[in-house]
């Protein structure tokens, strides 16, 4: 029964942010890269994988690509891997401090979105959160997410 609540509680307090994250996309600009497709030719042997990352716990649509990261920005798998993720998408969001907290602790993202190596974990929040809306719109364009070979 308290297990219960405490799920309630936690469904209702996402569902608000779910609100303010779409809302904050329907607000903004039409144009926001929610994910970019890896172009053609894009090798995910050297740049990781194409398909972007999405979370949803604890909050649903936040993403993580790794074409930005590695080909556009020239990080090294070990930038990442294996301290601060796992190469296995979805092993992040098992972990309970998973949180903003943490980013803004220097853990996960943070370790870099500080507001010096990259834009801080405290500001742009739509940029990684695409929300709810914006997970429909990548799942409505799958082309775009799978590389034509
Ligand atoms: C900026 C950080 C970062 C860099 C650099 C990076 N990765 Fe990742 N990678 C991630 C994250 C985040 C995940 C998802 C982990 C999770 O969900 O817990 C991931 C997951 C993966 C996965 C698992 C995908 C799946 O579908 O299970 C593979 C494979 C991978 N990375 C390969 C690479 C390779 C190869 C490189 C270097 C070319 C690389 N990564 C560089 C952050 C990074
Ligand atoms: C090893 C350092 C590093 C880590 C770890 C890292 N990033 Fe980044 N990220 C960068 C850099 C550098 C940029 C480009 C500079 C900027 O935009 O400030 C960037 C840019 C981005 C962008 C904008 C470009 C795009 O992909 O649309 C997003 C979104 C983003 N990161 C999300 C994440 C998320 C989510 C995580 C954690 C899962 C993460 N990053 C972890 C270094 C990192
Ligand atoms: C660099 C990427 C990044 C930025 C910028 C970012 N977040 Fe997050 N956020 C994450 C990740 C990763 C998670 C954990 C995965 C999930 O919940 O799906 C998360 C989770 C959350 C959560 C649920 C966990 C918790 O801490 O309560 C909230 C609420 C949240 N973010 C709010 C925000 C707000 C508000 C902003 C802007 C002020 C923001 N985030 C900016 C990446 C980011």
């Amino acid at each position: 029964m308290k297990r219960q609540y405490k799920k309630i509680a936690a469904l209702a307090g996402s569902l608000l942010l779910a609100g303010f994250f779409s809302f904050a996309i329907a607000a903004g600009p039409a144009a926001q890269p929610a994910a970019e497709a890896a172009p053609a030719g894009y090798d995910e042997d050297v740049y990781g994988p194409a398909a972007p990352i999405l979370w949803n716990k604890p909050v649903k649509g936040v993403i993580f690509t790794h074409k930005t990261h590695t080909m556009d920005m020239g990080l090294s798998c070990d930038a990442c891997h294996d301290e601060l993720f796992e190469m296995m998408a979805g092993a992040a969001e098992e972990k309970a401090d998973f949180t903003m907290e943490s980013l803004y602790a220097g853990k996960y993202c943070g370790a870099c979105h500080d507001g010096s190596m990259a834009f801080a974990s405290n500001t742009r929040c739509t940029t990684c959160h695409i929300g709810v809306k914006g997970m429909k719109r990548m799942s409505g364009g799958t082309k775009a997410a799978t590389p034509a070979h």
